[in-house]
């Protein structure tokens, strides 16, 4: 087996060489075992109260955001199906979200931290700029020395493209996978701009993935990316095109995301109804054998319309935007994990995942339990 082509420039890595390595191996390994999947996901249910400056553990509802900014929880339940959040406490940050969804996930699991081979997370909301809070979470779960590395910046579709990342490494070794979806994206947003901090939450959902005896297995994923889309969902400021500076620090710019919300949902809908039509057929079934639609849970309106597309009822599809808001690419693992947890997933359920994050990137997964 070669490597037919990697294409690295001095200070431009013009072909992430791992990536590389999968797409011309993934083909030809795809008779390997498929890996099976042992789901366990944990939320931050915790608070931080931040315009009070205290750092009580509290639910944040519509009615507490009216008393900061000028908004209604008339405006924000029927544009978005949102009714609470919950925020990180002051003293938290993403590996300590990350760490307490990762080690449910291993005690569901049966694992310990040794276990597992590698480590993948998904984070727009990193620990720290550099390095990646995959290595936090390394240190911190105790794991041997092994890959650990982020996937960020696709928003929220990212957990569900670690999956696939995940698989096709899995493909080229068995092995225990950790992946993780976190997000604060309370420590990002402008909390007076009331476009878009009544919108999210935060949170943390992590899988453990393995060669066998799990309780689910990953059929098949797919993920694809509009490169021409990067300015409908966008936050610039801090890249090297537009980098952090005492300008952005007094305009604010930094924390400002751009949204063309008209259009990403558009996009939204109509890529996440299409990724699942498209990874059902790879797998040859069709949306009529899917038990339950686990969406990126980022407004009820989108959900509904991607309900309307697939054409299926209400009772196949899991909705929890209205108790956690948009929790990023946090929102599919702990949805996931919830639906496990309330019984609304049993033995035999065919589950599709999907998501679509700002890039425009989207992904669906065909999961067997
Ligand atoms: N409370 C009260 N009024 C508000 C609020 C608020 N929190 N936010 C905005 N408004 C006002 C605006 O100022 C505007 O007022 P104006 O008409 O006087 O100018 C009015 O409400 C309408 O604003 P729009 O932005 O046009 O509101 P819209 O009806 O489009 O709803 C929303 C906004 C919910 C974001 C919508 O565009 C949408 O659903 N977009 C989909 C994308 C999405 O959900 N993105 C978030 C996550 S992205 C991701 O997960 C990858």
């Amino acid at each position: 087996m070669w490597i037919q082509f990697v294409c690295v420039h001095t200070g431009i890595l013009g072909c992430d060489l791992q990536t590389a390595i999968c797409d011309v191996m993934s083909p030809a390994m795809s008779k390997l075992t498929t890996p099976s999947m042992t789901t366990s996901v944990m939320a931050a249910a915790a608070g931080g109260h931040r315009a009070g400056g205290s750092t009580a553990r509290v639910r944040f509802g519509n009615h507490d955001w009216s008393e900061f900014i000028d908004t209604t929880d008339e405006w924000i339940t029927s544009r978005t199906g949102i009714q609470e959040r919950r925020f990180a406490a002051d003293d938290e940050a993403t590996v300590d979200l990350a760490a307490h969804a990762a080690e449910t996930a291993l005690a569901d699991a049966g694992l310990e931290a040794a276990d597992i081979d590698e480590i993948i997370v998904a984070t727009d909301t990193p620990e720290a700029y550099t390095p990646d809070t995959a290595s936090f979470l390394q240190h911190r779960l105790g794991c041997r020395e092994v890959p650990a590395y982020d996937l960020g910046g696709s928003g929220c579709a990212g957990f569900v493209q670690a999956l696939d990342v995940a698989r096709a490494r899995m493909m080229l070794e068995p092995k225990r996978v950790l992946v993780v979806g976190v997000e604060l994206i309370s420590r990002l947003m402008s909390w007076e701009d009331r476009s878009f901090c009544v919108l999210f939450g935060d949170a943390a959902g992590a899988v453990v993935l393995g060669p066998e005896g799990g309780q689910a297995e990953i059929l098949d994923v797919v993920a694809g990316t509009d490169g021409s889309k990067t300015d409908i969902l966008t936050l610039k400021t801090g890249g090297t095109r537009h980098p952090f500076n005492e300008e952005s620090l007094a305009s604010g710019a930094y924390h400002r995301l751009d949204m063309d919300g008209r259009r990403v949902f558009r996009e939204a809908v109509h890529r996440m109804s299409g990724a699942i039509t498209d990874v059902l057929k790879r797998v040859d079934r069709s949306v009529s054998d899917v038990s339950l639609v686990i969406p990126h849970q980022a407004n009820k309106r989108i959900i509904d319309a991607v309900r309307n597309q697939l054409g299926v009822t209400e009772d196949r599809l899991y909705v929890n935007v209205h108790d956690y808001g948009n929790t990023g690419s946090a929102t599919v693992p702990f949805a996931l994990w919830e639906a496990k947890e309330t019984g609304r997933i049993t033995e035999g359920d065919l589950v599709a995942l999907t998501a679509f994050g700002a890039g425009f990137h989207w992904a669906a997964a065909a999961v067997q339990f």
